[in-house]
């Protein structure tokens, strides 16, 4: 029997999983689901990454060990993934890969072991022990180079990294080395031999013109004093794994490689070599390095690798938790069919390519192409096989004596005018799906829709009805309809794996001898094999509507009520059952007030921060919030804590109140950008608008926008808080500053 093996990436498990993980997800599941339909017996693999400083980080931020840190991640993983039915009870993922798991440590020693006795190409030891000393990105988890990170502005300070925009650490360390410079060539060769091993082409173009470029060695451990929490290396515990040379090796470990009863399990020497499906943040560790550490341990080379593109926020920035733009699962799975998001993914984002998210797209998205596209077809086909046949799969047949009849009527007596469209349209469909040209594909499955749709509205079948000699001209084209609807059914269930079982069971075919479309090659459908005769099912609306006005207000009430509570004491809904809420929630008790728990939050609140006192307000204030708590003196913060916070000098140029909100002023600041923000602060009680006018104050830049009283505030001001009745006292320069200048 014929095996497949897909990839995604394991995700690190310091951070929750947002629209990115999701995606590249949705992708592996929907290829998994293809192959499977082909009686191609495949593995699937997912999971987590998660050792490294990262982790390390999250977890003592979090007052966890790292392991719990880690079952905290996976826990909302594997909520996500049943939840978005990706899971192996709903046909998904074949394993949760975890790299803490013992077999995945036995497997990366014996892997090391491999390669630390092997030769390079030219004849030197592939691992070697030596010093580095770098700067290192803790969030890439990687160290970078000159090009990699920005010069810090101010001599002395460390580099920015370009990804993260947060600051690097100085490295200076004893480090085994893998001796990638020496596997340049044989890298070439590989990407010349196997023109599809790197896709999309233009990655491939990346990869090899990055590896021409010159490699350098690469760093491959830790000392388990600067990380202790990763896999040691074998024969010398004072040093732990590098996280991605101990990551890249799970596609292995997991099905077996270096233990006997994974082997049983899953099947190394069945399923490899895999497909790695990966975003483009990481090919050069999928497409460079790896392929050079399975030479070095004389494994078989990946099938091949995908690199997919990113979803970016409206200003064009990756989506990350770092960043703090992400979109929630929560939102979607709140107000989205499963199948609309997924529909969405692979038709909307070019793939490859970056794609921008908005709500807005995926609703137009929703109600054009599923709603009155395929959710209309189905209905208006079954309703009318419902109406005029009876509710039973009417014959295709026009005899001989009716032909004359039906071409009067304008329907085409020749079904291979339809059967032959649908059939083509199948062969490009299938074609460009394997060439992974997703958003392609789905176009060309839609052309189906939109000629069906056509044919039904060209011979108008509720005129035939009203005419007893076009029986069998009517039956014809409702059996065309609902054969093509049978197509689609088959040929978009990796896409679609919830409505077009929906379809299938309205179609009547649920409990029939026909395999269902999870079990059914979409190649190898033919023309005319839905029976005739059959009852359909009961006929059910597929993909409501969504009314968009409706849908953005609730969502962006959302949002604003989860900014309020992030911002201080107010309360705030949140969805039973939904992990992301129920996260901010805990991240709220564990902290005993108003943190800035947001469900985009990359780490929990602090489990110390129960033992502290409120922080100082910041008036970025609800009403509430006017009359701030006693000053306290919180939990350390790493510096990368403190740069994910835009502060700004600004000037503000307008004061005033806002009638029947006594504590409340309404500023318009000036922070250097195009237009002044428009700022609500609660400190009515404590200063008259007009001592602030042009006065130079401390702003939050990066605050989630939110509504109060039906203004919007863009930011915060900073103040002091003074005495047991917490008066604000707001933070100001005493020498000239220019407008924008950051704080730091
Ligand atoms: N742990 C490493 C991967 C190790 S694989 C041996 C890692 N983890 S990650 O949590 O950062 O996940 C990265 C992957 O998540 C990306 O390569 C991509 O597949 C997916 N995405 C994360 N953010 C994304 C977007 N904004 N858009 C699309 N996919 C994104 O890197």
């Amino acid at each position: 029997m014929k095996t497949f093996y897909v990839t995604t990436p394991i995700f690190y498990a310091n951070t929750l999983p947002h629209l990115g993980h999701l995606y590249v997800m949705i992708v592996a599941d929907a290829i998994a689901r293809q192959k499977r339909q082909q009686g191609i017996e495949t593995f699937f693999l997912t999971g987590t990454d998660e050792h490294g400083i990262n982790i390390e980080r999250a977890a003592k931020l979090a007052g966890r060990t790292p392991k719990e840190q880690a079952d905290y991640v996976v826990s909302y993983f594997k909520k996500m993934t049943a939840e978005f039915g990706l899971d192996a009870e709903h046909g998904g993922f074949d394993i949760f890969m975890r790299t803490s798991e013992p077999f995945h440590y036995q497997g990366v020693s014996e892997f090391w072991r491999r390669a630390a006795a092997a030769k390079t190409p030219k004849g030197n030891d592939a691992i070697y022990k030596g010093h580095y000393e770098g700067w290192f990105c803790a969030a890439c988890a990687e160290y970078k180079t000159e090009d990699e990170y920005a010069k810090p502005k101010v001599e002395g300070e460390p580099p920015t990294c370009l990804i993260h925009e947060t600051l690097l650490d100085r490295i200076s360390e004893e480090s085994y080395f893998f001796r990638l410079s020496d596997y340049a060539e044989s890298l070439l060769s590989l990407y010349e031999s196997r023109a599809d091993f790197v896709r999309p082409e233009s990655r491939n173009n990346e990869v090899t013109s990055f590896v021409r470029g010159g490699l350098q060695d690469l760093a491959v451990s830790r000392l388990r004093t600067a990380v202790s929490w990763g896999v040691p290396v074998p024969n010398d515990p004072a040093h732990t794994m590098y996280v991605w040379f101990d990551a890249l090796i799970n596609y292995i470990t997991a099905i077996g490689f270096g233990n006997e009863e994974r082997e049983r399990m899953a099947g190394f020497e069945k399923f490899w070599p895999a497909l790695h499906i990966v975003g483009k943040d990481i090919l050069r560790f999928h497409a460079v390095f790896w392929p050079a550490f399975l030479m070095a341990a004389g494994v078989d080379q990946p099938r091949g690798i995908v690199a997919h593109g990113m979803w970016v926020d409206p200003s064009g920035r990756k989506m990350s938790k770092t960043l703090g733009n992400t979109v929630e699962l929560d939102v979607l799975n709140r107000h989205f069919p499963i199948d609309a998001i997924r529909y969405f993914c692979l038709r909307d984002m070019v793939f490859g390519h970056d794609g921008k998210f908005s709500y807005e797209a995926l609703i137009d998205r929703t109600n054009s192409d599923l709603a009155s596209g395929l959710g209309n077809l189905s209905s208006r086909t079954l309703t009318m096989i419902s109406r005029y046949c009876d509710g039973i799969v009417p014959s295709p047949v026009i005899s001989e004596d009716k032909l004359l009849l039906a071409k009067r009527s304008g329907v085409d007596t020749d079904e291979t005018t339809i059967s032959g469209f649908i059939e083509l349209a199948r062969d490009q469909f299938l074609q460009q799906f394997e060439s992974l040209a997703f958003s392609r594909s789905l176009e060309i499955a839609w052309s189906i829709v939109a000629r069906i749709d056509k044919m039904i509205s060209d011979a108008k079948p509720w005129e035939l009805a009203k005419d007893e000699n076009q029986k069998q001209t009517l039956s014809a084209v409702l059996y065309r309809a609902a054969e093509s609807l049978r197509w689609l059914c088959v040929m978009l269930y990796p896409i679609m794996p919830t409505a077009t079982l929906e379809i299938w069971s309205q179609l009547g075919q649920g409990d029939s001898d026909s395999p269902s479309p999870a079990k059914s090659d979409p190649a190898k459908l033919k023309w005319g094999e839905l029976s005739p005769g059959k009852a359909i099912g009961e006929v059910r609306p597929l993909f409501p509507r969504i009314d968009k006005g409706k849908t953005m207000a609730e969502i962006n009430g959302e949002k604003q009520e989860q900014a309020a509570g992030a911002g201080g004491r107010s309360e705030r809904k949140t969805e039973a059952g939904s992990p992301h809420s129920q996260h901010a929630v805990n991240a709220q008790h564990e902290s005993g007030q108003g943190v800035h728990a947001t469900e985009a939050d990359a780490v929990p609140a602090s489990a110390n921060a129960s033992e502290t006192k409120p922080a100082p307000p910041m008036q970025h204030a609800t009403e509430a919030d006017a009359v701030p708590g006693a000053i306290g003196v919180t939990s350390f913060i790493d510096i990368t804590d403190f740069t994910k916070v835009d502060l700004r000098v600004g000037e503000v140029l307008t004061a005033e109140r806002i009638p029947k909100a006594d504590k409340l002023l309404l500023l318009t600041v000036d922070i250097g950008e195009e237009k002044p923000r428009q700022i609500l602060a609660g400190i009515a009680q404590y200063y008259e608008p007009e001592q602030l006018l042009r006065r130079k104050i401390a702003v939050v830049a990066n605050l989630k926008p939110r509504k109060l009283r039906g203004y919007e505030s863009q930011g915060m001001l900073l103040a002091a808080s003074v005495g047991d009745e917490g008066k604000p006292v707001i933070a100001t320069f005493t020498e000239e500053v220019p407008n924008g200048a950051k704080l730091k």
